[in-house]
Order: structure tokens, then sequence, then C-alpha cells
């Protein structure tokens, strides 16, 4: 008996110093060695390239004590770049991170290969490790050679529904480096607000940026203004501002993508300037959220003028921003006023166009060829397919894949934000459990989507995105909660090998992950934790069965309206019938004795509700 306790001891203890590895988005090649580094006073950071400081002086800053830079020390981390022999194996953003007791050394082709391996040489440092630890930093031996799959892997932050900080930005894009993002796309403009500073359209900020302030309203919802009630709740980046931004997240290998959506989703810019509709009608951008079938929300194609104001929007937009796109929008037109309306008629004459799909397309081509000669190149959402594709567009596929597949089936380069597997801004767990919004999106939806589909060349697949539409994301808090940890799950669709994924493995680091969140204060969603309700037909009543995404929990339930626990029946898969008398299911998740996941209530008649409803509505 006491061999056996001495052996499970030793065993145990073996264990404890041998964490294993939790890295996210999974690196190509992982090789776990013996041994510990421990960056402490006496690591020096050493450089081989002046290209190398602003990350090196970045990661100093991220473990507490800073790092003396130059040779000499007692132990080092080295940062190199242009000394791999084979440079195809790391392309751009590839590196190679090696770590014995006295040395860590990464090798890039470029910068942002160092970058990556710094942000994954932070993932292996003790989760409650900040900016702020004190103290030695133990880090496992390893040898990792990590590069991307996809160039494009990006988060969508919509700005204009509600307006976020320079500094909530800049926030947002430290979160994101984390897990090897590298494209910020912002949504600047919508019927909601405009949100840059444009120097020769002054009204588009002082008048477009601003509406009454309503706290609660989702979309659709919001109570219109009152008579005489100032617009004080929005907000706009100045362009200094936003050259910051663009400067912040340069340093970070991010690149800022900037959409102004037209020609729909523009009341902010009519608002600003009545004659750039079809019926050049007034409309106050104060209420918050509108309907497009009953307001002119899109611009006059057939207006001169309108092509003369966007040409000073877009020459702005070239100057400011670095990015080789810039994004038009293009998505849900109500194309019912250009059909009735004189001028849209007469360019549709005049054009030889047959239909108003053929006049948002003779739009998205022309706007392609402004931002042409501007040194830009176009992309929008697939809307932009109706009528015909502009020559050189790329589509960002939103309304499933199918817009995507047919772009690349016409050699145009294509990035996928699917609605049910990207899109942040969906429920992402039982509804009765989250602040509303609609649809679904579960993080296994995110984890299990792959933006290549069987039937598309994986060279037309720039990459994709995770989208956060914030009608219903009031605070920078819900912004988090809503993008992690969803986005971790498509961080490593983006980047890892398709063939590196794993569900339960991908869970285990996840939790793992939460703790580093924890540490730096990052709000994150826990619905994974919660039942899944399946309601089904049986006889003239139903049945629910219940599961859970991560696996291994216990579910306790009951039916008679008190608050279960592990007194209570647990669920044994068998589906349940409500009970005689019974109108509300109350249920919890445990792990090992725990509780974990949040107590729902959920009454019968709302599951009864959705027998007849798709996955997609709640
Ligand atoms: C979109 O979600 N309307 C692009
Ligand atoms: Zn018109």
């Amino acid at each position: 008996m006491k061999v056996v306790s001495l052996l499970t001891l030793f065993f145990v203890s073996i264990c404890a110093v041998a964490e294993p590895i939790h890295l996210i988005p999974q690196p190509v090649a992982l090789t776990e060695k013996p041994g510990k580094f421990t960056i402490d006073a006496g690591t020096h950071l050493q450089t081989n390239d002046p290209s190398l400081q602003p990350a090196a002086a970045w990661f100093s800053t991220q473990v507490g004590t800073p790092l003396p830079q130059g040779k000499g020390g007692k132990t080092q981390i080295i940062l190199e770049v242009g000394t791999m022999k084979d440079r195809n194996l790391l392309g751009k953003e590839g590196y190679v991170l090696t770590i014995t007791p006295s040395t860590v050394r990464i090798k890039a082709n470029e910068a942002a290969g160092v970058f990556y391996g710094l942000q994954t040489l932070l993932q292996l440092t003790p989760p409650e490790t900040t900016a702020a630890s004190k103290g030695p930093i133990p880090i496992p031996c390893a040898e990792i050679t990590d590069y991307p799959r996809f160039g494009w892997r990006g988060l969508m932050l919509d700005v204009s529904r509600h307006f976020f900080t320079k500094q909530e930005v800049e926030r947002y894009i430290d979160e994101m480096v984390r897990y090897k993002y590298n494209t910020l796309h912002l949504h600047l403009s919508d019927d909601q607000g405009w949100r840059l500073e444009i120097k020769s359209l002054p009204m588009l900020t002082q008048k477009g940026a601003w509406r009454v302030a309503r706290t609660g309203a989702r979309w659709g919802e919001a109570l219109p203004a009152l008579a005489g009630e100032p617009a004080t709740e929005g907000g706009f980046y100045t362009q200094d501002d936003m050259r910051e931004i663009i400067q912040y997240a340069k340093q970070r290998f991010v690149t800022i993508l900037p959409e102004i959506d037209i020609p729909a989703h523009s009341l902010a810019m009519i608002a600003s300037y009545p004659n750039l509709s079809c019926t050049q009608l007034p409309y106050p951008v104060n209420a918050g959220f509108r309907n497009p079938t009953r307001d002119d929300n899109a611009l006059c194609i057939g207006n001169d003028t309108v092509f003369e104001v966007l040409d000073k929007v877009f020459t702005e937009l070239a100057a400011l921003f670095p990015s080789e796109y810039i994004h038009i929008g293009g998505d849900e037109a109500y194309k019912g006023f250009w059909a009735s309306c004189p001028k849209c008629k007469r360019r549709m004459t005049e054009e030889h166009l047959n239909n108003v799909d053929e006049l948002q397309s003779y739009f998205v081509k022309r706007m392609e060829k402004m931002l042409k000669s501007k040194g830009k190149k176009l992309i929008g959402w697939d809307e932009i397919l109706e009528g015909g594709l502009a020559p050189e567009a790329t589509v960002m596929s939103w309304r499933g894949m199918k817009g995507g597949i047919t772009a690349a089936r016409m050699n145009h380069q294509v990035v996928m934000t699917p609605w049910d597997f990207c899109y942040l801004d969906l429920y992402q767990g039982e509804s009765a459990a989250e602040p509303p919004t609609y649809g679904i999106c579960r993080l296994k939806d995110c984890y299990t989507y792959d933006p290549v589909p069987d039937s598309v060349e994986e060279k037309y697949i720039l990459g994709g995105q995770g989208n956060l539409w914030t009608e219903s994301v009031p605070t920078f808090r819900q912004v988090e909660y809503m993008t992690w940890p969803r986005a971790l799950a498509l961080a490593e669709v983006y980047w890892s090998p398709r063939s590196a994924r794993s569900w339960d493995g991908f869970t285990s680091r996840m939790e793992h992950e939460f703790q580093r969140l924890d540490a730096s204060n990052i709000k994150y969603a826990r619905s994974a934790y919660n039942v899944i309700f399946t309601p089904k037909k049986a006889d003239r009543d139903f049945t629910v069965s219940m599961s859970t995404e991560v696996s291994g929990l216990d579910i306790y339930y009951t039916f008679d309206n008190t608050n279960p626990d592990p007194y209570y029946p647990k669920y044994d898969g068998t589906p349940l019938k409500f009970p005689l008398g019974a109108t509300q299911l109350n249920v919890i998740t445990y792990r090992n004795g725990h509780p974990i996941g949040a107590q729902v209530n959920i009454k019968k008649d709302e599951l009864a509700k959705r027998l007849d409803q798709g996955r997609h509505v709640y």
C-alpha cells in the first residue's frame, strides 16, 4: 500500500511540473521538451534587426519587469529575422520558437512572425501573468514551428450602431492580437451614426454622429425623438484619432479595414446631406434604429452630386488608411425608391440597365473605378454580386457561403464571414440566459466551420472574420462578452491547420485561457456551459432533450419551480415530458460536484413555440 501511495505522489508531482501546453490558436507543430526557461531580472532581450524594436519593446511591457535589451544577461530571449534558410516554409507571418533552459529564440522571415512567436511565448507563461506581474516567470521548454492557414484573419467591429472610443478600439486590438488576428474591419457608417471626420463634409459628423440617448432599446424598438430633444449620444473619430488607431494597429501588425456602407444603410449621411436620397426628404438621425422599407436610407444613384460627395469621402479615406482595400458595404439595399425615382430611371435608360439590381451593379462598378483611381481595391458584402460583379471586386460572403462560392468560381477573391458561423452579435447560447439579441451562433458553430467549401479552390479564399454588429451591444464590456470565446474558436479556424482542430482539445485549452482572460479583466461568455434544449413533437404534446456544448457536464433539473442542485434528478439522456400541471423546466449544469453553467428557467410555452422554428430563430 505504502509503495503505491509513494508512486502516486511521485506521478502527481511530475505532472504538476510538466503542465501540458495550452495554446490558442493551436500551432502547426509543437514538441514539448523537458525543463523550463525563467524570465527574470537577469534575462536580456536581443534583436538582430531594427524592425524588431517595437515588438521587443512591447513584449518587455507584458511581463512585469522591463527586460534589458542587448547582448549579455544570465539568460536570453533572442529575436531574429532573415536567418531562416528556407523562407517558403514560414511565409510572412510564421515563426520558429525554440525554448531551452538558457535561451528563447524566435526566428522568422519578417517582424510579424516574431510578434506572433512572442504572442505564443506569452501564452506559455502561467495564466495569471500580466503586465503587472512581479517576480520570475517560468516557461516550459518546447520547439514550435508555426504559420497561418490564411493571410486574412479578421474581426469586424460595428462602431456605428454604438460608438466605441479610440481607447476601446485600441484595447480591442490588444485583445485580438493575442490570438494572431491581423485585420480589424471598422464599420464606420450606417443608419445610426457616421463615425469618421471628413474634413470636406463637416455635417457628416456635426449632425450624422449624434442621436438622442436611449437606454436598453434594441433596433426597431427605440422610442423616436421627442420634440426638441437634443441629440447627445454618439461620437466620431477625428482623422488624428484614426491616424493614432492605425499606427497603434500597425505596431501590432493589424490592418484597419475601413467600411463606409453605401448605397444603403446611409441614413446618417442622408440626414446630414438630404439631397443625396431619391426622395430628398429630411431624415433626422435621431431615433436609433429604422426600417429601410419605410425610410429612404439609400443614396440616389441617378444623382451626380452623390458621386461628387462620395469622391470627397473616398479621397480622404484613401489618404488616411494604408490598407490595400476599402469596404463599400453594398448590403441590404431596399431598391424600391430607385424604381420610382425619375433620376434613377433616367440613369437606367442612359446606361442600358434592365432593372434595379443592374443599377446597384452600375453603382458598385463606378465605385470600383473611383477607388482604383485612388490606389485602392474594392471589397463589399455579397450583394455586390447582384446585377453583375465589378471586374476586380473582392466579396465578403455573409449570407452563408453561397456568395463566396459564386465569386470564387468567377475567380474573384473572397473573405468568408457566413452569419451562422461568424456573426458574433447572435445569441451564443440558450436565449433565456443571455442579453436579448436574435438568431444563434454557438461556440461550436464557430469552431466546426471551415472557410473553404469543398467545391472551391483554397487560393480564392483570403480568409475570414468574426463580425460584431452592435445594435444590442451598448458597452465595451458587452463587446468583449460577445467576442470571447467565440473569437478564440474563429482564431483557430483561420490560423491552424484544419487537421489540428479538435473540439474537446479546444474547449480544454479555452478553459485554461479563461484564467488568462480573468487575470487581464477581459470579459468572456460562459454560455457554452449552459443547457441546450431540443424540443420534439410527441403524440399531442412534446418532449425535451438536453445537452451541452462542453462535454462531461451533469445536468440537474426540476419541473416544480424550485432551484435544482445535485440532490435533484440528474438528466440521463432520455427525452423528458412535462408532468401534468408543470409549466416550467429549471435546469443547471455541474462539473465534479460544482455548478458551472447558469441556472436556466424555461417556460413550457417557450419550448412549444420553438417546435416549429428552424435552428436560427429564437
Ligand atoms: C450584413 O450583415 N448586413 C452584412
Ligand atoms: Zn434616385
